[in-house]
């Protein structure tokens, strides 16, 4: 909830834009470092959840790695000053550009996701000169009990490794010189809220691990990905998600050889919380259907969310008022898609009211496109206001 003050300064700004809570995410940095490091544990920061500079400065400064995705987010992370030793790099389809560009880089792992691309990177470190550093990244079949679109660690999915390939592929290793296996890699799927699937994962990963150690693999890390959820209903009631049960499920479950480095890459548990989308409404009208609507001045074009996966996110009416009705908040692009929320309860959104969309701090400015030649949009932060 935010201050009267804050929402005076914020309704002086032009809408639609980002306005992260700087507070917020610095004590969602310090929980999750807290947590984690009690057990050993490293986190790379998974930079596709949000890349805008400030909220990465403030990242970089509690110490976390970072999980790239591509090419462009490795050397933006590098710029920002990340040591490459702590870039893992996933993706089912980096380029060779990328990949030598990551080689270069010496980054600490390929998180490695299909035998034909161990046989690319193994001939491009080749033709550099270079040993490329690997985790296989393995499709454990585990059901994230999440959306389907963001649902990466079952069966059929596109990522990882299939696992029942992995006989295979580790015959073929011995003849890639330029690899050396350092490590397995899982991420099986994104807001996770059913904590009871991380410890499927560790027992997936017991068993998995076992096998490479009696296959002769010496591994010196594995990671576990990241997918922790976060509260969209009610944002308020958890603004800091709870790392201390995350971190200690794999601290329980997870058993293997204590000399290994324990790695997770979150991303939406860091930053959902610390960002909304603020919005002002322009107009109202009334269906045939009898729908009370408000169209605001933001749209899928800055948080693609609701309308990619029908995304639940809380609407604060900033401007307050008392008269609650169910409205549909409906954004400006030309697509009947484009709903921020159908059937929400509200102080009547009148012309000019500022809206908030919550928990937007994740997956909102980096899926931002310029469709319908939109801007693309502005950042305000807390301690600049
Ligand atoms: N590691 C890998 C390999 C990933 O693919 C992802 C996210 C993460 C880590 C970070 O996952 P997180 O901790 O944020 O759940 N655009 C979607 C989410 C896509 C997630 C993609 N991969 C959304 O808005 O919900």
């Amino acid at each position: 909830m935010l201050s009267r003050k804050v929402r005076e300064k914020l309704a002086t700004h032009e809408t639609p834009f980002y306005f992260y809570d700087i507070e917020l995410l610095r004590a969602t940095l310090a929980a999750v470092k807290a947590e984690s490091e009690q057990y050993g544990y490293r986190v790379h920061y998974a930079l596709k959840a949000n890349f805008d500079p400030r909220i990465v400065d403030c990242i970089k400064a509690y110490g976390l790695g970072v999980d790239c995705v591509s090419g462009n987010e490795i050397r933006y992370a590098i710029e920002k000053g990340f040591s490459p030793k702590g870039i893992v790099f996933a993706g089912v389809g980096k380029s060779d550009d990328e990949i030598r560009y990551a080689l270069e880089q010496g980054i600490f792992a390929f998180n490695c996701e299909s035998a034909h691309e161990l046989e690319i990177i193994n001939e491009l470190a080749a033709e550099m000169g270079k040993m490329a550093d690997v985790a296989l990244r393995i499709n454990p079949d585990v059901d994230p009990m999440t959306h389907r679109y963001i649902s990466t660690g079952q069966a059929d999915s596109k990522f990882g490794i299939s696992y029942k390939e992995i006989e295979e592929v580790a015959d073929r290793l011995e003849a890639l010189k330029n690899i050396r296996i350092t490590g397995l890699h899982f991420h099986i799927g994104s807001q996770i809220r059913e904590m009871r699937v991380f410890e499927y994962l560790c027992l997936r990963v017991n068993t998995l691990y076992e096998w490479f150690k009696n296959r002769g693999f010496h591994l010196s890390h594995i990671n576990l990905g990241g997918g922790l959820g976060v509260d969209y209903e009610q944002p308020e009631s958890e603004p800091t998600p709870n790392f201390k049960q995350y971190f200690a499920i794999f601290n329980r479950h997870l058993k293997i050889d204590p000399a290994l480095e324990i790695h997770f890459e979150l991303g939406r548990a860091i930053v959902a919380q610390c960002g909304e989308l603020i919005t002002r409404v322009l107009y109202n009208k009334v269906t045939a259907g009898g729908k009370q609507v408000a169209v605001v001045d933001a749209s899928m074009t800055q948080l693609i969310r609701p309308a990619l996966y029908q995304a639940h996110h809380a609407i604060e009416n900033l401007s307050g008022g008392s008269d609650y009705k169910t409205y549909t908040i409906a954004g400006t692009a030309c697509e009947s898609s484009d709903i921020f929320a159908d059937g929400i309860r509200l102080p009547h959104p009148r012309r000019g009211d500022l809206l908030s969309i919550k928990t937007a701090g994740a997956y909102g400015a980096s899926m931002a496109s310029r469709y319908n030649m939109h801007d693309l949009p502005a950042a305000i932060y807390s301690d600049e206001l």
